[in-house]
């Protein structure tokens, strides 16, 4: 990745240090190839508006969602606000961990040198405004590396459990198990006393029975809805199965939350599915469903919680040093990550494979 310099992408320099500028991932035009649209470029410091946090950030995360945001795809995420022709942002990022450089006159729930983990946007730089409605202090035994992994992903598992209304002792199916998400929701699923089984390749079974899945699936050999299993809930997050599979594996009265699923098309990118799910549902006993995850600081709360307490682990696969944040989202993109993949933001070094966290 090259280094450029440009001059007032965003903003007028941040009062604050010495430097007033930092080093960033900076991306002119939407493309589906990281390799092609992002730079290792300088930049002015974002400055803090009155109602923001300013965050010196350590380290970020990659998800689906930053590609979607970086090839602009599909295109309702346009609409969505992130740039009708060109991205808004300087850079996909959406998750950070880091700690407070500076707060807005009107931000009373943070100071200065607070450790926080949150969303925000342009997380792929050593400083990114946030909202503080996103943020929320770290959890304590958490690494700034293990706790950029969790804002997106494990906001999104906490809510699909939520939706599923999970009870203790009930059958719970995760597809996308071994995927940033999934890895969360098995072990929130765990957490809430049910019965796991996880769908995901052979090659990262172990893994997902390692975050605590009673039961693995491989998607290539086994058939979640061929098998004798009926389950009472669906957490619906990779694989895009057809919705008359996913209620031939329910039970009659059995929920279905459809998380994500990636497919190849511009236009709906896979919500034509999640559209006549929520139709059909209001037609019959099963409960079809799907929602847009809120990003808030209250769940990232429970979520610290939940981390805290020993419940759930950041699954992380690898990280990589901010100038090679292009190589960190090709890794997601060819399907070779195991849970999270982290971008530090500490000064260069080479990328690490880990499966600790803390
Ligand atoms: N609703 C929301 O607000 C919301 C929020 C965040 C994300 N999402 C969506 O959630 C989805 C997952 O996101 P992510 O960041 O977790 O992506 P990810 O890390 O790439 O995980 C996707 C997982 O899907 C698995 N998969 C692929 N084919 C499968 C199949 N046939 N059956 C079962 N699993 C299969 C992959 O498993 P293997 O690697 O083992 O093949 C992979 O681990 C994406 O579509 C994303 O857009 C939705």
């Amino acid at each position: 990745m090259t280094t450029t310099r440009i001059d007032s992408l965003r903003g007028p320099p941040a009062e604050s240090g010495g430097s007033t500028t930092m080093r960033a991932i900076a991306q002119d035009t939407y493309g589906p190839a990281p390799e092609d649209v992002l730079r290792l470029t300088e930049v002015d410091r974002p400055a803090v508006g009155e109602h923001d946090v300013l965050v010196c950030v350590r380290a970020a995360s990659v998800d689906r969602g930053t590609w979607h945001v970086m090839a602009g795809l599909p295109y309702p995420i346009r609409l969505a606000g992130f740039g009708l022709r060109r991205p808004k942002y300087l850079n996909p990022g959406r998750n950070l961990a880091g700690t407070v450089e500076a707060v807005g006159a009107g931000v009373t729930d943070f100071r200065p040198a607070d450790e926080v983990f949150g969303m925000a946007t342009g997380t792929f730089a050593e400083y990114a405004v946030a909202d503080p409605a996103k943020l929320a202090l770290k959890p304590a035994n958490l690494s700034f590396e293990g706790a950029a992994a969790v804002p997106v992903s494990g906001v999104t598992a906490l809510q699909a459990v939520r939706r599923g209304r999970i009870q203790a002792g009930e059958k719970v199916l995760v597809t996308g198990a071994s995927g940033g998400v999934g890895s969360f929701a098995v072990q929130i699923a765990k957490a809430s006393g049910a019965e796991v089984t996880g769908v995901c390749s052979a090659a990262k079974a172990d893994m997902v029975r390692s975050l605590g899945a009673d039961h693995v699936l491989d998607y290539d050999r086994e058939d979640f809805a061929e098998g004798g299993t009926r389950y009472d809930v669906i957490l619906d997050i990779g694989g895009n199965a057809p919705l008359s599979r996913l209620r031939r594996a329910l039970t009659p009265r059995g929920r279905l939350i459809i998380t994500g699923g990636e497919t190849d098309g511009r236009l709906l990118g896979g919500s034509d599915r999640q559209i006549r799910a929520s139709v059909l549902s209001l037609f019959i006993r099963q409960k079809l469903g799907t929602f847009v995850a809120s990003e808030n600081a209250a769940d990232l709360v429970v979520l610290r919680g939940l981390i805290e307490d020993g419940s759930v682990t950041p699954a992380i696969d690898r990280t990589y040093p901010l100038d090679q944040t292009d190589a960190a989202i090709r890794h997601l993109l060819d399907g070779r990550a195991r849970g999270k993949i982290v971008v530090s933001v500490s000064p260069a070094s080479p990328p690490s494979a880990s499966g600790s966290t803390r």
